[in-house]
Parts: C-alpha cells; structure tokens; sequence
C-alpha cells in the first residue's frame, strides 16, 4: 500500500483521482509510520488508502451523576445487623449509602437521571447521539437491555444501544468500548453509563456484605478529537476463576428462580471478602503501576488516581504502591459506598471542579468475574461544565 504522502508525477496522480472514491472513515496501519490513520478515499483500482486525516482520538467532553435521595446510614445498619459505625467506618470506609426506596424503579431510572444532566451540561441534541452503552450488573430486567430502555427515556431516535457486564469493573471496560467506537470514525457521540441498584441484590440481615453497597449512576459524554488529550491508553483483564468469590446463585440460566432458591437466599450477592480483598489490592496495583510505566507516568506526573471505591483501605494500598499521596487520590467511598459501575464516574462527578485540561489520570478498578484494568486518561477541559 502507497503512502499517501508520497510523490507522485501529476499524469499518475490524476489517473489516480479518477479512481478514488469516498468510502465511510476506515482506520488503516500506515506503511510509512506504522501509526494507525483515518482514510476518507480509497483507490477503487488498487485499494490504496487516501485522504489521510489529522488522527482522530476520543475526549471525554462531559460527566452526568445521580444518586437517589434517601441515606442509608451506619446508625441504621447498626439496627438491622450486628455491626457498629466503627467497625464500618475503620474496616471499609462507609458512613452512609443512597438507597433507591421508590417501588418500581430500577438501574434505568438513576441512568435517565445521569445522563440527562449530561446532555444539559455539554448542549447535546438527542438526534445527534449515536450509541449508548450501559455498564450494570443490575440491570431493570434480564432483557431488554437497560441501555434500550435508556434510549427511549432519553428519546433518542438515531442511537443504537447496548449493555455491558463486567461487574465493579463495567466503566473501565466502557470507556475503552467508547473509545474504539469513536477510533473507528463512524460514531460521533456516544454516553456511557455506570448504573446500579446494589440494594436490589444486597441482603441486609448479612453484615459481611450490606454495609458496603449503595445505589447510583453516572455517564460520561465521549467524542473525537484531534487534540492531545482523551483515553489514551488501557490494560484490561479477566479471569473467571473468580466466580466462587463473588457472584449472584440464582437467578440466571445455571440456575433459574425457583421456591427453593428463594427460600435459600440466593438471590442476594455472595462474597468472599477477604479473598477478593486480596486480589483487588494486587491487581489494581499491578494494572495501575504497569500503565503508569507504559506511558512514562510517574508519581511526579500523576495528577489524579481514580480507584474503583469498594474499600478504603484498598484504595490507601494502591496509593501508596504508586507512591502517589492520598491528596491526589479522588475518594467519595465514605459518602456513596460501593455503587459497582457507578463508582468511577460517580468520582468524576464529585471532583469535576478539580479538574483542569491536560491532567493525567489513572482510573483502575476490580470487581466480579474476576474483571479489572487501569484507563490513562488525559483529561479534556477545564472545571466543572454547569
Ligand atoms: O467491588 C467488588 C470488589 N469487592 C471488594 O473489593 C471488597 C473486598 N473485601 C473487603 O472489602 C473486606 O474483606 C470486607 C469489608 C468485606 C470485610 O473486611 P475484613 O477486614 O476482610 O473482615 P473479615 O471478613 O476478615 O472479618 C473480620 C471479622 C470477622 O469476625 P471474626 O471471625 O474475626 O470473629 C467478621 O465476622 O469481622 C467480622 N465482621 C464484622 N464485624 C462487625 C464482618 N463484618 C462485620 C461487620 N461488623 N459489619
């Protein structure tokens, strides 16, 4: 395949134009630099790439959150469970949690609510979206996607949509999902939404588990750029020798609802704490120690790290294998527990006003599967967008 930079005598370059057609962008390795490009024409003769445009890259342009009104705190789970504000507060770090209490609401509704403050605060049009994805492990029902629902509230009529499940994981693995979408030069505009209704699968006479999760959601507006800035790069992994150590029993097509997985609890998420403990501390701290490597990221050029917030305790632990101090680590477990996808960009939302363009930011997160990663992000504006 030709350069498309290389010289060409002016009889052979109009031979050459009379066969160029337009084709949709298509992302091609140039054999001259070896980067990957965006073409617009392609030769219908000999199938050379042309047009050669500026490298399209993807930006976070906007963040979205909700979180249900009624809290849920340690006082009360003090009441429903043998445990204490001080156990909860030195062993996880969570002093109150937003609970979806309303009747007939699901993972969809905090979703709606996010992103609708997302297209307010970017200007977005519902006819220019064209992909929504939503990363819940609680989704409204087992089908349709929560991500079809979305779209209908959010009436979006040129949007295709889709949901994602990779647990506590799921914003990672979007964020990638969103920038390959936007890579391929086909998609302009696409949400992406970490929603979830941890209390719909919480079993609150359980104290090992039901101080740690709350409830909400939020979206990220993601676009092409041409600037340095955006996703820049991602390590993303999964091992399902996990499933013993968290997972839901019942429910699913191993094992469907029945009287006896209901009289068995088993429809409530089951962990093995200090096993996934372990692990999420040594793989966060890997995935984000071998990005920061990669991209030549060190203590001193780390702006911010965005841990998944499960326990702050981990958190502390992956800080400090970083070296990075916690003051430049963004924290809102205490607040909102762990609402699984919803936690990264529920940070974002929280400490937008912090951010400034240009700043490196490392999010990383574990969850069930086992599925975990780290995103290097350079962040894309200025402050908090109203
Ligand atoms: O988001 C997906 C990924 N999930 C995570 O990253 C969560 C990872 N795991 C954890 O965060 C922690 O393991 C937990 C918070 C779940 C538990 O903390 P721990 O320090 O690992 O406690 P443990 O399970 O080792 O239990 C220590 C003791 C036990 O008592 P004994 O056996 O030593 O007498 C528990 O029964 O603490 C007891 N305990 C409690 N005591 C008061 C467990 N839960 C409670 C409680 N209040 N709520």
């Amino acid at each position: 395949m030709a350069h498309p930079k290389r010289r060409q005598s002016s009889t052979r370059q109009a031979k050459r134009r009379t066969h160029d057609k337009a084709v949709a962008p298509t992302l091609a390795i140039c054999p001259n630099c070896g980067e990957w490009h965006v073409y617009h024409t392609v030769c219908g003769a000999c199938g050379y790439y042309r047009g050669k445009l500026a490298i399209e890259k993807e930006v976070i342009t906007g963040v979205g959150g909700y979180v249900p009104d009624y809290i849920l705190t340690n006082d009360e789970i003090s009441k429903m469970v043998d445990t204490n504000d001080e156990w909860i507060m030195t062993r996880i770090g969570v002093k109150e949690r937003h609970i979806l209490n309303e009747e007939g609401l699901g993972s969809s509704y905090m979703a709606r609510k996010a992103a609708k403050q997302l297209m307010k605060k970017t200007g977005a049009n519902p006819d220019d979206i064209d992909l929504v994805v939503v990363a819940t492990s609680t989704p409204d029902y087992h089908f349709p996607s929560t991500a079809s629902i979305l779209c209908d509230k959010l009436g979006l009529k040129n949007a295709f949509a889709f949901d994602l499940q990779a647990a506590c994981s799921g914003f990672l693995y979007l964020m990638e999902t969103a920038a390959n979408f936007i890579r391929s030069g086909r998609y302009k505009k696409i949400i992406i939404v970490g929603a979830d209704k941890m209390s719909s699968m919480v079993n609150y006479t359980d104290r090992a588990t039901c101080p740690i999760f709350g409830d909400g959601a939020a979206a990220f507006m993601v676009e092409p750029t041409t600037e340095d800035v955006g996703i820049m790069d991602s390590i993303l992994r999964t091992d399902g020798k996990g499933l013993p150590f968290l997972h839901m029993k019942a429910g699913g097509s191993v094992c469907p609802p029945s009287y006896f997985t209901v009289d068995n609890k088993m429809h409530y998420l089951h962990q093995e704490g200090r096993t996934v403990f372990k692990y999420a501390v040594s793989s966060m701290s890997d995935v984000s120690a071998a990005i920061a490597e990669k991209n030549g990221l060190t203590k001193d050029n780390i702006d911010w790290i965005v841990p998944h917030q499960a326990n702050v305790r981990i958190i502390e632990a992956v800080a400090h294998r970083m070296e990075v101090p916690m003051d430049k680590v963004l924290v809102n477990i205490e607040h909102y527990g762990n609402t699984s996808a919803g936690t990264l960009p529920l940070c974002i939302w929280d400490f937008e006003d912090k951010l400034k363009k240009g700043d490196n930011i490392i999010f990383t997160a574990f969850g069930a599967g086992f599925t975990w990663g780290a995103v290097y992000v350079k962040w894309g504006y200025d402050g908090k967008k109203e």
